[in-house]
């Protein structure tokens, strides 16, 4: 048995790379077909596949759902070659973050996944979580899920030095929001509204190029893990909160074993330890450029990173092997 120590070993690095590919290469035929759950099936068969190539023991513990409502790559499904003897590996999964989009030819889709080693993961119930995101070069404690947005606003202009009509929020164009985009314009922010892939939304704010300043808004407790996993990488500060709509999704969040329904959560309680995070861009996005699909080759974009060493990997692939794809 593997120690704990030397779990992701940095062969696993550029084997997730791997993963990501094929699931947003096989996704990638369906951009703009308007079929969300083709693309999506499309997407977590390949992902399916290419995991279980891997010599690992490892467990979905953020996946496509619950065992009786997800097919493949369900919650607890054991993945990998090495089943009881190989490193034993959390993964958090989205073979395709961004179904409408894909469906719809928009920005943004990911097929993304994270792992890390065993119980070091939060497993996070299948609700929304309330999300704020700032990127690396704050102090800590600039911002805080339990102050109002316009106090968050507010701290994080202080720490950049300029006006909180100055700040960039990136936010879910969802009518929940509605109060939320109120407020923010209210103190005269701009508000980047995105249609969806609010993994990539989190990550933006780590990219000066992107101008995002903050993240803010509810998206899926499991994105906020995967976009955690890559905050912990790269840097920059997270918090998350889970939010319940009714008793069916509070019995939810017992079964996962969550006691306080209010609990904030930092980045490092959603991910912690080393963690691999690794993204395939399917349709072009800030973070990564789509699947290009040429006549005799399948061009990728992926990015990889290592919370432990820091390291980020670009990885540009070409592809000549699909099924029914001409060499040469
Ligand atoms: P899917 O890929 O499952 O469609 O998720 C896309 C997404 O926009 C996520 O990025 C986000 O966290 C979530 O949906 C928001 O949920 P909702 O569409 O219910 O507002």
């Amino acid at each position: 048995m593997v120690t704990a120590s030397h779990v992701l070993d940095r062969v696993l690095v550029l084997e997730m790379v791997r993963v990501t590919e094929a699931a947003a290469v096989a996704a990638s035929k369906l951009i703009g077909r308007g079929d969300e759950k083709a693309a999506d099936h499309a997407a977590v068969e390949a992902m399916r596949a290419a995991l279980n190539t891997l010599e690992m023991d490892g467990t979905v513990v953020i996946g496509e759902g619950e065992r009786d409502e997800a097919p493949m790559l369900y919650i607890g499904e054991k993945v990998g070659s090495a089943q009881g003897s190989g490193p034993c590996i959390d993964i958090a999964l989205d073979p395709l973050e961004g179904t409408t989009i894909t469906a719809k030819a928009g920005p943004n889709a990911l097929a993304v996944l994270a792992i890390a080693e065993q119980g070091c993961l939060l497993n996070a119930p299948d609700v929304y979580m309330d999300k704020l995101a700032i990127g690396p070069g704050y102090p800590e404690g600039t911002i805080d899920l339990a102050r109002s947005p316009s106090d968050n606003i507010r701290s994080i202009a202080k720490a950049k030095g300029v006006e909180p009509g100055d700040i960039i929020a990136c936010v879910l164009d969802r009518p929940r929001h509605e109060k939320l985009i109120a407020e923010l314009r209210s103190l005269g922010c701009g508000i980047m509204l995105i249609p969806d892939g609010d993994v990539a939304g989190v990550i933006a704010v780590t990219d000066p190029d992107t101008t995002i300043d903050v993240y803010m808004g509810q998206g899926g407790a499991p994105e906020g893990v995967l976009a955690a996993a890559a905050l912990r990488c790269v840097g920059g500060q997270f918090q998350g909160r889970l939010v319940f709509r009714n008793d069916d999704e509070r019995a939810r969040a017992a079964k996962w074993g969550v006691e306080d329904l209010d609990r904030i959560y930092h980045l490092q309680d959603l991910a912690k330890g080393d963690v691999i995070f690794a993204a395939t861009g399917v349709t072009d996005g800030s973070l990564l450029e789509g699947v290009k699909r040429r006549k005799n080759c399948i061009s990728t974009e992926s990015v990889v990173m290592r919370a432990s060493t820091g390291t980020v990997r670009w990885v540009r692939g070409e592809h000549r092997n699909e099924p029914g794809m001409q060499c040469g």
